[in-house]
């Protein structure tokens, strides 16, 4: 049976969630779950905006045909090929035969490389501040590359002033049959998560989202359309005010994120010591979290969200304890930068892998390295909880 959701008078939401994926991108755990947006608008012209992935797909054509009441549908439009969105788009033109495929030049040559039905006889291609009536609408187009793929576009309804941003603004996170972000407390419920998919899916390409943001900061944006998550109709400034601080890589909050990478247990306890002499400073919310058992993703997305950042590594065959090696050069990988970080380093032979993570974490751009950074041999002696002290007190003065 549908399942679809009215945004505002002729603009219906005809997506679906998956609860069942465990690894969105085959990369990610997704343990909320994953909306995929599509939508479709009843004027003189129907027209829908983007499909969703393969495991909706019964769901999102029974949406669509509901919603469009045993008219045709007029118009695609493509505003990212990615198959999250766009896995559909050939069981949808051959339902419409007749539907027109609207999209950019560097969309075509992607949907003909996932396709056989040849969009060239069916494509209206538009460039940057294109504008097509659909009737009652107008919509503009704006060039997105690289927020997420190279082909990505975000379209605007200049008579209701909807933004459809495609990836930007999305979050992992099934809908739980509250479409609208103002029905859910976003900030407790979805923030993290929004957080974890903009940093690991988009984090890499701030400086492309930072130029989509400009584009659209002039815009009046009355509701925002995204293909993941709730759909956006009051603090909109507030979210963008969150993709603001991501895209320039400026952290969220002033905050410490100690992440260990420990075999036996005693870099462990370094980690513990540490965080008790950041508390006692006053230091709240300290985020802790062994390397070993949280999931890189969540450890990007805390690099995007807090200030300072603490690395502790026992060294291993040489060099960096490996599920640390990898959060740093993951990182790295995402261009993570403007943080201060402190290090330690544990090892019982031949202590390498403060020189390593500092190796690695040279390449990124603008960190600053605490000079109080301490070595270990094997555990935590008395006579280093001065040292443990002294790199608490380093870190609470560059806090304030
Ligand atoms: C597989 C393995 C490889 C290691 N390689 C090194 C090494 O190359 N150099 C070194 O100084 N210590 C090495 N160590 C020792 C640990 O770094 C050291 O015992 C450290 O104190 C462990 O800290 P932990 O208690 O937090 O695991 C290695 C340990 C293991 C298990
Ligand atoms: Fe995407
Ligand atoms: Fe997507």
């Amino acid at each position: 049976m549908y399942c679809v959701k009215n945004i505002k008078d002729d603009l219906f939401w005809v997506g679906g969630s998956d609860r069942r994926l465990a690894l969105f991108e085959n990369a990610y755990p997704i343990p909320k779950g994953i909306s995929y947006n599509s939508y479709v608008l009843l004027d003189e012209k129907t027209v829908l905006f983007d499909t969703v992935d393969r495991a909706i797909t019964g769901q999102f054509l029974e949406n669509v045909e509901a919603v469009l009441g045993g008219r045709n549908l007029d118009y695609i439009i493509v505003n990212h090929m990615e198959p999250d969105h766009c896995a559909t788009l050939g069981e949808v033109v051959r339902r419409y035969p007749d539907v027109k495929v609207i999209c950019n030049a560097k969309t075509v040559p992607i949907i003909n490389q996932f396709y056989e039905f040849g969009v060239d006889c069916r494509a209206v291609i538009v460039k940057e501040g294109d504008m097509f009536s659909s009737g009652k609408h107008t919509f503009t187009f704006y060039m997105a590359p690289m927020v997420h793929w190279p082909e990505v576009m975000v379209t605007y309804d200049t008579i209701d002033k909807i933004l459809f941003s495609a990836d930007a603004f999305g979050t992992f996170g099934a809908m739980n049959g509250n479409l609208f972000a103002d029905e859910v407390n976003f900030e407790r419920e979805w923030l993290d998560e929004a957080r974890r998919y903009y940093s690991n899916i988009v984090g890499k390409y701030g400086p492309s989202t930072q130029t989509l943001l400009k584009k659209v900061g002039d815009l009046d944006i009355e509701i925002l359309c995204p293909l993941h998550g709730p759909v956006w109709r009051s603090d909109i400034c507030w979210y963008m005010n969150k993709y603001f601080a991501w895209s320039s890589y400026t952290p969220e909050e002033n905050a410490v994120m100690i992440a260990y990478g420990s075999i036996y247990g005693n870099t462990e306890n370094a980690a513990n010591i540490l965080a008790c002499r950041l508390a006692e400073r006053g230091i709240r919310n300290i985020a802790m979290y062994d390397v070993s058992s949280t999931h890189p993703s969540v450890l990007i997305s805390e690099a995007f969200r807090c200030s300072h950042l603490v690395f502790a590594s026992a060294t291993y065959n040489g060099g960096i304890f490996t599920s640390m090696e990898h959060l740093l050069l993951d990182m790295k990988a995402h261009n993570v930068q403007n943080r201060t970080v402190a290090l330690m380093e544990n090892g019982s032979w031949g202590v390498m892998a403060g020189k390593k993570m500092t190796e690695i974490i040279s390449e990124m751009k603008n960190m600053t390295i605490l000079d109080q950074s301490i070595t270990f041999k094997s555990s935590v002696k008395e006579d280093q909880l001065a040292e443990i002290a002294a790199l608490a007190n380093a870190i609470a003065e560059s806090l304030k």
